[in-house]
């Protein structure tokens, strides 16, 4: 193990953080109290729990109002997020879609849902998201304007759309991504699967771009147990995404006629009953993680990940840098046999067997920073919500 770090420090600051002297600090688990379980229990006894219900309108709109949207829409999970909103921005089958080889694997594989390829750009070092050169330098050498689309000129196929990922809750340069879809024209889907309550240039991610998608896994900043929510100022994305969420189904007092394919994706009452509590925590959720990541930042036992410019991340996941790949997996080791669960990030996508054949631009930043960096402890303690 690196001389170079004070691995006992670390493990003391995450220990007094956690108020836990011993045994197994998770990496992000649930902060519930009485809110969560009386609201969930009158759910219940209301006996819609199922998937339309009063909770997902209200924690649909209680979303919109804190992202700044004009439209929410509740759905199962921020996978099947993803999947919907590539659908109603047009994705077919055979298109290509242009995402960041650095991201968990839900994101390419919403792409191939839809029988469409995922093409691969590298990340930026501050963000970790989708770097806006790389993706020029895609769009301009390798594809060209046909009829007003975006054509791969080597395969023929049509790029449709680009989907950044605001990794960890940092969020990527937007505006700089949105000038060259607007140029390329390209439908833009931000993954804010990890964002929830994270800003850029004042605005809300996933807010930016066509469509954004927030997660609401047991893992992340706010959970529904599963769940996930499409936003959008485009009422019309918005109608067709809540038709598709559910079955299609034509409006009408009694018959069943459907109009389109759709799989049932609509996120029940249950769950949204459990958001609509969680919502209410939402602001201090940020604020202890805030203060937690600015704690660790200043103890400075490893190099840590910090705000880019003009942006006010969530910290979901604090992210610290190891020197190389052998101080990432001793550090990975050592915290596994001290019960501290740490992760390194995902493996890129482009060493996926299913993606490895897809196209991609060179990835220096993404092959460093998967080598480097570790997440550590980041989930809010609960005994904040006793004091
Ligand atoms: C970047 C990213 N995209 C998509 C997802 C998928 O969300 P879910 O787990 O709700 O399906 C997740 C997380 O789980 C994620 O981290």
């Amino acid at each position: 193990m690196s001389d170079r770090v004070d691995w006992d420090r670390l493990q003391a600051l995450i220990r007094a953080h956690y108020r836990q002297p011993e045994g197994l600090i998770p990496l992000h688990a649930p902060c519930f109290d009485q809110l969560e379980k009386a609201r969930v229990s009158a759910t219940i006894d209301s006996t819609f729990v199922s998937s339309v219900g009063p909770d997902v309108t209200e924690f649909e709109r209680q979303v919109a109002e804190y992202t700044g949207v004009e439209h929410a829409v509740a759905v199962v999970n921020g996978t099947m997020g993803l999947y919907l909103a590539l659908k109603v921005v047009g994705i077919e089958p055979g298109d290509l879609v242009v995402t960041q080889s650095l991201t968990f694997v839900a994101t390419p594989n919403a792409i191939t849902m839809h029988q469409s390829e995922p093409v691969f750009v590298d990340v930026e070092r501050d963000t970790l998201g989708m770097c806006p050169q790389s993706l020029e330098q895609f769009l301009t050498t390798q594809t060209h304007l046909e009829d007003g689309c975006c054509v791969h000129t080597e395969s023929g196929r049509r790029v449709r759309a680009c989907v950044p990922m605001h990794t960890l809750g940092f969020p990527v340069r937007v505006d700089a991504l949105k000038t060259l879809c607007e140029r390329h024209h390209l439908a833009l889907v931000e993954d804010a699967a990890e964002s929830l309550g994270s800003f850029y240039q004042g605005q809300h991610t996933g807010t930016l771009g066509d469509v954004g998608v927030i997660s609401f896994n047991g893992n992340k900043i706010l959970t529904t147990g599963g769940g996930g929510m499409l936003l959008t100022h485009d009422a019309d994305l918005a109608a067709r995404a809540r038709h598709l969420s559910t079955t299609a189904k034509v409006p009408h007092a009694w018959r069943f006629d459907h109009d389109e394919h759709a799989y049932n994706l609509r996120m029940p009452n249950l769950n949204a009953a459990l958001g609509v509590a969680q919502m209410q925590k939402l602001p201090m959720f940020l604020e202890v993680k805030r203060a937690w990541a600015h704690d660790l930042q200043a103890e400075n036992v490893l190099p840590m990940l910090t705000a880019p410019q003009d942006t006010n991340p969530n910290f979901w996941l604090n992210a610290l840098l190891c020197e190389n790949a052998d101080e990432r997996d001793a550090f990975l080791a050592w915290s596994q046999s001290e019960n501290l669960q740490t992760r390194p990030l995902w493996t890129p996508m482009h060493h996926l067997p299913m993606y490895q054949h897809c196209e991609h631009t060179e990835l220096p930043r993404t092959e460093w920073l998967a080598d480097r960096v570790v997440t550590v402890p980041s989930g809010v303690p609960c005994e904040v919500l006793s004091e």
